[in-house]
């Protein structure tokens, strides 16, 4: 977001201010280029080093006191190793992390427990992530274990009927064991764990994801209320769309360990730049038949690459059908792009970022001219690009070349090319091996809308 010295370029239109929610607070979480590897080895008495998986890849964020992020993403882009990170539970490969404007990625001893204090995580899963054979009591006291000035021994018993009672459990249930619970009460007693220590922010992982559907907004509506009791800031992470909507502020996507477009609510859901979030918006399920009848579902073809092993330039080329060569050759920044205007203008790591309207028509007349060309009606060349989409995802190539919309539209041209990341906050560790001829990783990919403008071949 920030105007480079050639001019203008990624600065964000006059007119869009109003598309910029008003931060609730200061950061309290800066995160920058935050990159976490976990090294593949060979070998069993020596151990040699054969490459590695790029779990979090250069990921940059603000978490604002007194708000929730959300952060979603398909299962493996690596939200969980980006929370670990966060928490100095897994040490970072190379980035930084501040905390009220202090690193702590590295630190260590005392220093570090001072921090986690105020950083606490609830997890995903409220049947395995409490001892069995510990009492609620002592599970939620344990943190008071390790930091014994927040709750002195002779005040730990009352201390803890009192998170009992904040998180609507009966205090008199202190001396039960986790298995006496439902799911929805245990991951009460996991956030009572994660209030113990008094702190300004809750990560948290998946934490209604394990839940039946009921018990989920129970759950959301106890850290909505918490929220505004104690002044939290929350990095809410999951995979269902509905859910960190209701509960987020501001959303970042992630795909294969970058993210790949953050904006406020308004902006993710109802103008997403990024065709990978457009995706993922447009397979959110719909209650209602006739509006689910009529939305435009984006079939993603493909499996997600490896992290071990991610395609060149835009990670997403090998399933975006708006991919055209420059995709494969340069790294698309997390950067608000000039051409955008009001809702669009926010953070997008897209070299053609766009809604998805102006898109659409686009890939619709690609739909109607193809269907044209070949004398058959529009239905009927859905049916047939979707029968193809499923037959690459069973590992049968296209049918038919040229019958698939993707790739048909001509992409947006875009303004400023080659000026983007003239000095831009997030700069991409990892850029310079990128871009350096791996192909996609996936056989097959590249045949995507064998139009024109498909993914170009693996350099
Ligand atoms: N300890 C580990 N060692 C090696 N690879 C890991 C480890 N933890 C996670 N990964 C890999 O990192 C990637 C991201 O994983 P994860 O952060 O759990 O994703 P998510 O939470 O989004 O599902 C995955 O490919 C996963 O297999
Ligand atoms: S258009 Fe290119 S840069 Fe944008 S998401 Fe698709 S492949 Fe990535
Ligand atoms: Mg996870």
């Amino acid at each position: 977001m920030t105007s480079d010295g050639a001019g203008t370029v990624d600065a964000v239109p006059e007119d869009a201010a109003f598309a910029r929610e008003v931060p609730r607070g200061e950061p309290i979480l800066q995160v920058r280029d935050l990159v976490k590897y976990f090294p593949l080895t060979q070998g069993i008495i020596i151990k040699k080093q054969v490459g590695a998986v790029k779990a979090v890849d250069g990921v940059s964020f603000d978490l604002m006191q007194g708000e929730t992020l959300g952060i979603v993403g398909e299962s493996g882009c690596g939200k969980s190793t980006l929370a670990k990170v966060l928490m100095n539970l897994e040490p970072a490969t190379s980035g930084s992390v501040r905390f009220k404007g202090e690193e702590i990625s590295h630190l260590k001893g005392t220093a570090l427990k001072h921090v986690r204090r105020n950083i606490q995580m609830v997890f995903q899963d409220p049947y395995t992530s409490l001892n069995p054979r510990m009492t609620v009591g002592d599970i939620i006291g344990e943190p008071f274990e390790i930091h014994p000035e927040v709750a002195p021994k002779g005040d730990r018993r009352k201390a803890v009927q009192d998170l009992l009672d904040v998180v609507g459990l009966n205090p008199e249930y202190i001396n039960r064991y986790p298995h006496q619970f439902s799911g929805g009460q245990r991951q009460r007693i996991g956030i009572a764990r994660g209030l113990a220590l008094k702190p300004e922010v809750i990560i948290c992982d998946e934490p209604v994801s394990a839940l039946d559907v009921s018990v989920q907004a129970q759950v959301i509506n106890l850290l909505e209320k918490l929220q505004n009791e104690f002044s939290l800031s929350y990095m809410f992470i999951a995979h269902d769309l509905s859910i960190v909507r209701h509960i987020s502020d501001r959303v970042g996507v992630m795909y294969l360990g970058r993210m790949v477009e953050i904006g406020s609510d308004e902006e993710i859901y109802e103008h997403a730049i990024h065709p990978y979030t457009q995706a993922l918006l447009s397979a959110v399920p719909v209650p209602d038949p006739a509006a689910r009848e009529e939305r435009d579902r984006i079939v993603l073809t493909g499996d997600v690459p490896s992290p071990a092993n991610p395609p060149s330039g835009c990670r997403f080329r090998t399933r975006c059908w708006k991919a055209q060569e420059k995709c494969a050759v340069e790294v698309p920044l997390l950067v608000v792009r000039p051409w955008l205007e009001g809702w669009a203008a926010h953070e997008s790591a897209c070299h053609f970022a766009a809604e998805r309207d102006i898109e659409q028509s686009a890939a619709e007349r690609g739909v109607e001219q193809s269907a044209a060309e070949r004398g058959i009606e529009r239905g009927a060349a859905e049916r047939e690009f979707e029968r193809g989409a499923a037959e690459r995802d069973t590992g049968q190539g296209p049918t038919e070349p040229g019958t698939g919309t993707e790739g048909t539209g001509q992409g947006p041209t875009e303004p400023g090319t080659g000026t983007e990341g003239t000095g831009q906050r997030p700069t991409e560790p990892g850029t310079g091996t990128e871009g350096t001829g791996q192909g996609p990783t996936e056989p097959g990919t590249g045949t995507e809308g064998t139009g024109q403008n498909g993914p170009p071949p693996p350099a």
